[in-house]
């Protein structure tokens, strides 16, 4: 279709300008690129324009039409969805079909949408247009100034939003170290492949950040309630290991929280917060995922559940009221020794988030055939998303040296981590435990270490019960696996049967 308007044509649309859409198209302006924009809700429209107006960089064209939307932009037209996860998507593409959308023209869905709705949308609108998908995280400042992008889709539609994803999303130096909006550098941009999986990347990458919050919450609880530190001596701490291996956006901002009086009572901020956490649910998908894909991830489920029983506050009033704890103080005398434990508690067990993630991400994309690049993936990952961290460089680094690294653990360096670590993250499961402080996520992946590295469990006694209740038979160690076996229980004699 032609442009009828004087002014330039548009590189891409944005429909919703919400929180993030608005926030990504005064990125896409700020990087020279002319954006339509769209909304149903007028204020959010007029917001937008202002916003655009004042930052005079590239050119804002307000639509209120969606036919009007699709005449300001060059073919193939690129048009972005900043829009709630769910019906909604199929609602506006249906619109924009009705408007005069054209099979080579592409829809990228940039929001928090499940990764198999993504798949059956590709399927769905196949010869009517190209559906594109991209996740973003980062949040508003990320979305404006530099997200992590995931994208998925063709490759061939990849080609026409490449350098648009490029030019507005976080940016690494040569030392993986994220450099400030505007500056040149590696793109946190990245091409996962084939439709979905880019929502499925950052749906792990949200499994992981619960993990990853829910390691520091149990470490700031100990502290607070074992060590009887105050919220800024905490802070304090968080400070220092941020200048370490544990350096990491969410260890920052968790200094900084800490650190924050409350604005009426000059009280800590954090304790005059409802202890209930909310969830908008990408967590819960990692963690049934992995349980339909039979790839182990606790430490990520028990995050995940440590919310839900966070939000039971009235049944925690009563437990506190009726169950009364046994418990043995913590040896507070050595504090510099018992933080140092801590440390390395946390390093380890969000270690073990990172490799179950991974590990969900391996088995999915065999699953899939979607031949994930973890290399790629971690890299994306340095700058610009809610995880990131120094860490994932040394995670890049293991999957460059191992591209067929069957666990992020058994990576050299992290398994020497792990051995070196190891004697203080159990004694701090072992401590938070005779206090009676919850560490579900810290203490779930230390056995998850001590699964992954024991040669024989007790699944050889479980399948015997399992025969003995319902002759589901079992593997014997001395014969083929695929020989089954049966013994006769309640016969007398047993005696054993091959299947
Ligand atoms: C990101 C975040 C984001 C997420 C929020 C809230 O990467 O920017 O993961 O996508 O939606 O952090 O998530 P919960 O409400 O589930 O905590």
């Amino acid at each position: 279709m032609p442009n009828t308007h004087s002014t330039p044509p548009c590189h891409i649309a944005m429909i919703g300008l919400g929180v993030m859409g608005k926030s990504l198209t005064l990125n896409l302006l700020d990087n020279q690129f002319n954006v339509a924009g769209f909304d149903i809700n007028k204020q959010h429209l007029s917001a937008t324009s202002q916003e655009a107006q004042q930052l005079n960089k590239g050119t804002f064209i307000a639509c209120g039409e969606l036919s009007t939307l699709l005449n300001t932009l060059e073919s193939p037209r690129v048009i972005a969805l900043s829009i709630p996860a769910g019906n909604v998507v199929e609602h506006v593409i249906d619109d924009l079909l009705k408007a005069g959308l054209e099979p080579q023209d592409i829809v990228i869905d940039t929001g928090n949408s499940l990764w198999t709705d993504t798949i059956a949308r590709e399927t769905k609108y196949q010869g009517k247009l190209q559906f594109f998908s991209t996740a973003v995280s980062g949040g508003e400042q990320g979305a404006r100034f530099g997200p992590a992008l995931m994208a998925s889709g063709s490759a061939q539609a990849w080609q026409s939003i490449k350098p648009m994803w490029n030019a507005i999303a976080a940016k690494v130096d040569s030392h993986g170290m994220p450099v400030p909006p505007l500056h040149d550098g590696e793109p946190c941009a990245t091409y996962t492949g084939p439709s979905g999986s880019g929502h499925f990347v950052k749906m792990v990458h949200n499994g992981i950040e619960y993990a990853d919050m829910q390691l520091i919450c149990e470490v700031y609880h100990y502290l607070r309630d074992a060590i009887e530190l105050t919220p800024h001596e905490i802070g304090d701490i968080f400070t220092q290991w941020n200048q370490g291996v544990l350096n990491s956006y969410l260890i920052e901002i968790t200094a900084d929280i800490l650190k924050q009086q409350d604005f009426s009572t000059n009280k800590p901020l954090v304790d005059v917060i409802l202890d209930s956490a909310g969830q908008k649910g990408t967590g819960t998908w990692t963690a049934i995922n992995s349980l339909e894909i039979g790839c182990p991830t606790p430490t990520i489920a028990q995050s995940v559940y440590a919310r839900s029983l966070s939000s039971l506050k009235s049944r925690r009033l009563i437990g506190a009221q009726c169950l009364k704890a046994k418990t043995q103080p913590v040896d507070k005398t050595d504090l510099p020794a018992v933080i140092n434990e801590l440390h390395d508690a946390l390093y380890c067990a969000k270690l073990c988030a990172y490799a179950q993630g991974f590990d969900l991400m391996k088995a999915t994309s065999e699953q899939q055939n979607w031949q994930l690049n973890f290399v790629d993936i971690a890299k994306g990952w340095r700058a610009g998303c809610i995880i990131r961290a120094t860490f994932l460089q040394d995670i890049a680094n293991a999957y460059q040296h191992t591209p067929e690294l069957d666990n992020l653990l058994f990576a050299e360096r992290f398994a020497h981590q792990l051995e070196n670590r190891q004697l203080n993250w159990r004694k701090t499961v072992s401590n938070s435990s005779l206090h009676g402080i919850p560490m579900p996520g810290i203490s779930s992946a230390l056995s998850y270490f001590d699964s992954i590295r024991c040669e024989t469990l007790p699944a050889n006694l479980l399948q015997a019960q399992r025969d003995f209740f319902g002759s589901h038979t079992y593997s014997r160690i001395d014969k083929p696996e695929s020989d089954k076996y049966h013994v006769e229980w309640s016969q007398s004699p047993r005696i054993e049967v091959k299947r």
